[in-house]
């Protein structure tokens, strides 16, 4: 059973013929020769044929163009927010407008593929580089990346799809193994990839550093082959992270494309010794060659002479910072009035030298930066009596002069305002976060604060969730998240109500570090990260155990609120049937404040008393809604096949089993949902039966449910050694019942040797043929 519609053909098929040419008049020393990287950034070149190099450089939120790796020295571009921000926009169509100028920003500096966006999911908390990544959820990432790469591409420049797969830590990251069960691997950690690829066809995918159950994810034939190309449908390059080639004939066996930086020329060497030991198949080479060369071709013939506005895309950045702000807490503190003449303590460095990103690959430079400080003096300039202080030092410490200067400054106000967060040493590409704290300086400014004066809020910025045990001695806690480089403009923009904060969260913020899924296994020992919490990530996992998080998954205030109602779930009509649908959910939203607003609906779906564990409830559709006062809208989901299914590791496929299925619908995945259940009958297929399948599995095979009632009451019968029928006492039939649970659970092979003669080869033989079951 396939779910999903076909990956569309891309614009790079109209360059396979092309590309098959050049190929076919390339020498086996120059086809090797492109299968790695000039030098840092730019492909080889083959003078001869007219085949031009290109360049890629990161990445997801910026363009960082370096000549080599002097980042000081990169050129200037826009600063957008980073993923873990973006994500809580929860707004496809926006992040569409960043990757196209994204895009833009690229071709004017000559960059024709861009690494990027990154789709691991967020494991833990303490993944150093969960700032690059959207979410905990494959879903909401998988519609966020394909719309930020078709963003991308619509202006002529390749994406590139990272970390292909399983890169959820940075611990060891190029040498450690994640271990994970096959559906698991399916339903959460490759389901990202496969939305972002079938929907968007990036024109590249990076392949990931760690290994995949035992094999580097660059030699790992059956995902870069199996899942990719051939289920998937994927036409592009797989290009690998930054070093991570290790064998390279492996690799190119496996299907990967391009290594990324050169090798020096030692593993083109290798490539053409293989070859010509028949070790490597020359026809494979010439395959990869003319994917590879497709894409070159294609980016080459895209290229154009492009300018764009930095003031425009600074603009666009502060409408996405503002877009991606997450209300968590508010009572009645947030908005402060810029009109009021009020006294306002500004507490913490992060106000004048905010962090704004990321620290690794993807760090940018910026063309501007604001701060909010600037920023807020510009809104109440003369209206508000401002006193600031640092409260802490650049790395996180403080000492107890700074807090009393501090402590101070919020009592003499009217209302204190706190910014806090994270410094780049405390989350990186490169190292995981040894704990869910504030650094001991922010926490203890805000505690300090919070003794002085009552009206406190705090503002974050930090690139994943942090522990705040302090929350409930504040009025309101806006996370800012990693804004890019106008964030000190929709921040401030927030706290005086010019901007009504409308994210939502992408990622649970956990209460205690010891209740995150992965805690046990995080980030693994002896070279082995286990998946043992499985499918149950995120929210998932907070909901099946019923632990209450600090923040739910889905949570965002806003300075309105909104009611649901009349929630409708209907079967698809004929029309709709044929594109797939099966189900339409339609309900209507509110805004019942004062003020105009967005809400953001989400739709999940959880299988009621499934046959298979499975989460309580799962994402499936979102849309975010801009809603003025006293007005309604009604927003329609349409609901696939997918929606409902799983992936099943007998059938190596996603089924649907026929069962009760519930539909909520809100504005968290917590709280007050509208829900309703449907009750779905699905043709699903059946895994081939066995000798080695167990009876049970005969009862709902269609071909053998009729028999195997009346097989297994004899069988239990003769076992038991009890007639059966209406001269039963109650032991004998309580025999017969315990000797029907004991037989059912062994494989059928066992039937004839246990009964002894009481049920023969001959006859087992003549039931499994009516099964279909081949018996030699
Ligand atoms: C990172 C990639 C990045 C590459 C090039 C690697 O270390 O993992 O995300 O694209 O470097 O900078």
């Amino acid at each position: 059973m396939t779910h999903s519609p076909q990956t569309p053909r891309t614009e790079l098929a109209a360059f396979r013929q092309q590309a098959a040419t050049l190929v076919a008049s390339m020498t086996l020393e120059e086809k090797a020769s492109l299968c790695s990287g000039a030098d840092f950034w730019s492909t080889k070149a083959i003078e001869r044929l007219g085949l031009e190099s290109i360049f890629l450089t990161d990445g997801p939120h910026g363009v960082r163009k370096a000549a080599d790796t002097d980042f000081t020295n990169s050129a200037p571009a826009t600063c957008f927010p980073t993923a873990s921000a973006l994500a809580c926009s929860w707004d496809v169509e926006l992040l569409r407008e960043v990757g196209e100028a994204l895009g833009r920003e690229a071709q004017s500096l000559g960059v024709q593929i861009l690494l990027g966006p990154g789709v691991n999911m967020k494991r833990s908390p303490l993944c150093g580089r969960n700032f690059e990544y959207f979410s905990e959820d494959p879903v909401l990432t998988g519609r966020l990346a394909a719309a930020h790469i078709q963003g991308v591409q619509s202006q002529g420049v390749g994406a590139s799809l990272k970390h292909f797969a399983a890169n959820n830590q940075e611990f060891e990251r190029t040498t450690t193994n994640s271990s994970i069960d096959e559906r698991t691997l399916h339903e959460i950690y490759l389901a990202a990839f496969e939305i972002a690829v079938r929907e968007a066809a990036p024109w590249t995918v990076m392949s990931a550093y760690n290994k995949l159950n035992g094999t580097f994810a660059s030699e790992h034939r059956e995902l870069l082959h199996g899942v990719l190309k051939e289920r998937w449908g994927f036409e592009g390059l797989v290009v690998s992270d930054w070093g991570a080639v290790q064998d390279r004939v492996a690799s190119v066996q496996a299907g990967l494309h391009l290594e990324m930086p050169s090798s020096l020329g030692k593993n083109d060497q290798r490539i053409v010794l293989a070859v010509q030991s028949g070790e490597l198949p020359a026809a494979h080479l010439d395959e990869l060659l003319t994917e590879l060369v497709s894409v070159t071709l294609c980016a080459l013939a895209r290229r154009k002479p492009q300018s764009y506005d930095p003031e425009a895309h600074h603009a666009l950045a502060r409408r996405v910072a503002g877009e991606s702000l997450v209300l968590l807490q508010n009572n009645h503190f947030l908005p402060l009035d810029p009109k009021r003449p009020l006294r306002v303590a500004l507490l913490g460095q992060f106000i004048k030298t905010p962090r704004y990103q990321g620290a690794g690959s993807s760090q940018v430079k910026p063309t501007q930066l604001a701060d909010v400080y600037s920023a807020l003096m510009a809104l109440t300039d003369g209206v508000w009596q401002t006193n600031y202080a640092p409260g802490y030092l650049p790395d996180g410490s403080t000492t107890d002069a700074l807090l009393d200067d501090a402590a101070r400054k919020a009592r003499a106000a009217d209302v204190a305002l706190v910014f806090a967060g994270l410094p780049d040493s405390y989350e990186s590409e490169g190292f995981d976060r040894r704990n869910l704290s504030l650094p001991e300086g922010h926490e203890r400014l805000i505690q300090a604060v919070a003794g002085a004066q009552p009206q406190v809020g705090v503002v974050l910025m930090n690139g994943s969730a942090v522990a705040m045990p302090w929350a409930s001695h504040v009025e309101a806690i806006l996370e800012a998240w990693l804004t890019g480089q106008a964030g000190g403009e929709a921040i401030a923009d927030a706290l005086v109500g010019r901007l009504n904060p409308s994210g939502k969260l992408s990622e649970t913020f956990p209460a205690r570090l010891e209740d995150t899924p992965a805690f046990l296994d995080f980030p693994g020992q002896a070279g082995e990260a286990r998946y043992g919490e499985r499918g149950f990530i995120g929210y998932r996992a907070y909901d099946q155990r019923g632990i209450a998080p600090l923040f739910p998954f889905g949570h965002g205030l806003s300075y309105t609120t909104f009611a649901y109602s009349e929630l409708l779930v209907a079967k698809a009509t004929a029309a709709e049937a044929d594109r797939g649908v099966l189900y339409t959910a339609s309900v209507t939203i509110k805004n019942t404040g004062s003020v105009a607003g967005k809400e953001i609906v989400q739709l999940y779906v959880g299988e009621q008393n499934s046959r298979l564990l499975r989460p309580p409830k799962e994402l499936r559709h979102f849309a975010k809604l801009a809603i003025e006062p006293g007005k309604s809208r009604q927003q329609r989901f349409e609901l696939v096949a997918r929606d409902f299914a799983y992936y099943d590791v007998r059938l190596h496929d996603w089924v649907i089993d026929s069962g009760v299925f519930q539909i909520s619908v809100g504005g968290s995945s917590r709280g007050a949902l509208l829900s309703e259940n449907i009750k779905l009958v699905a043709e699903r297929p059946y895994p081939p039966l066995t000798r080695n399948s167990m009876l049970k599995e005969f009862a709902e095979h269609p071909r053998s449910k009729a028999s195997y009632r009346p097989l297994l009451a004899r069988l239990s019968a003769l076992f038991s050694g009890t007639p059966s029928g209406a001269t039963e006492t109650p032991e004998q039939r309580k025999a017969r019942d315990m000797a029907e649970a004991f037989l059912s659970e062994l494989p059928v092979w066992r039937l004839p040797p246990l009964l002894q003669g009481k049920f023969s080869e001959a006859e087992l033989d003549s039931w499994l043929e009516q099964a279909g079951v081949t018996t030699t």
